[in-house]
């Protein structure tokens, strides 16, 4: 039996922008999903009441892993089994975690010697067969951990930051938002495109003020950022008002994290102003929960 567990993800700037090659810094959170993979007489997932078949209706991320390893190795009998702290269809990378999770729960179980790099892109290549049009972000830092430049794939020196995410408990479909900013974009092409590549300069400007650790600046270009996600129709009301009671109660910065529509925003905070931070996002109507950045991908536990 192997249990593996990887990261979640805040985009500290540029979801969206990112799709289209553009740069954006995100970063790895301290939850995370963990995967137990066991002999089993079929391929079986497991959960709490027993284990079925994998389908790929209803488990499209773990099916199409299973099917890149079927061309790695000899898969007939394993049994999967997750559990994860990251809220599902949320902005926190949920997906990226379990895929990445699996990956190395398989590779430790059937000795495929995979490296980083090769989860990562197994990971990128699953998350875009099941979503349409993915960027690398999620899985990347999911593999990685610690603060990333995408496109570059190049990671920054970490820093520990304190976040508060608000959830507003609204599903949000990434591939469904991905393609209305898709459809925004093709009927105003310099509009947007040149949102986009605000955006981008946003998170280029960005890496400096987080290299130096001056949370105060990468506060302020967080919220230029949210305004202008807000200009590309993927923000809304429940999520504007989280945003709004968090930057009141004095958080640094707060915007959308992931694509938005529903999902989470996080609040970047002092620890002096932390839980007041956290209670003002509750009585907007969020879930609120307090997490840090973490410097730790994925790994076999
Ligand atoms: C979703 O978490 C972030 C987006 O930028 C899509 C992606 O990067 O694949 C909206």
């Amino acid at each position: 039996m192997i249990t593996s567990s990887a990261p979640g993800k805040i985009f500290l700037f540029g979801e969206h922008a990112v799709v289209y090659g553009k740069t954006a810094i995100a970063c790895a959170i301290d939850l995370r999903a963990h995967v137990t993979v066991d002999e089993a007489p079929s391929i079986q997932m497991k959960g709490p009441g027993g284990s079925i078949d994998l389908n790929p209706r209803k488990h499209p991320y773990i099916y199409s892993v299973v099917e890149k390893f079927k061309g790695l190795t000899d898969v007939t009998g394993v049994s999967i089994d997750i559990h994860s702290d990251i809220p599902v269809g949320s902005g926190l990378g949920s997906s990226a975690a379990v895929t990445i999770a699996t990956i190395k729960a398989l590779d430790a179980y059937y000795e495929t010697n995979l490296t980083l790099e090769d989860i990562a892109q197994m990971g990128h290549l699953v998350e875009s067969e099941v979503q349409g049009r993915a960027s690398p972000t999620d899985t990347f830092v999911s593999t990685f951990g610690g603060m990333v430049q995408i496109p570059d794939r190049k990671k920054l020196g970490f820093h520990d930051m304190l976040i508060v995410i608000g959830n507003t408990g609204k599903f949000s479909s990434t591939r469904k938002i991905v393609s209305n900013v898709a459809a925004l974009r093709e009927r105003h092409p310099i509009v947007i495109g040149q949102i986009m590549d605000t955006i981008s300069a946003i998170s280029e400007t960005g890496v400096d003020f987080i290299q130096e650790g001056d949370f105060h600046t990468v506060g302020e270009l967080m919220n230029i950022n949210q305004g202008l996600l807000d200009s590309i129709g993927v923000g809304s009301k429940e999520l504007s008002e989280l945003v709004y009671a968090s930057r009141k109660a004095g958080a640094l910065g707060s915007k959308i994290t992931g694509a938005g529509g529903g999902g989470c925003m996080i609040a970047l905070c002092e620890h002096k102003n932390l839980s007041r931070v956290a209670h003002a996002v509750k009585r907007a109507g969020g879930d609120s929960f307090i997490c840090r950045t973490s410097n730790t991908g994925v790994r076999i536990e």
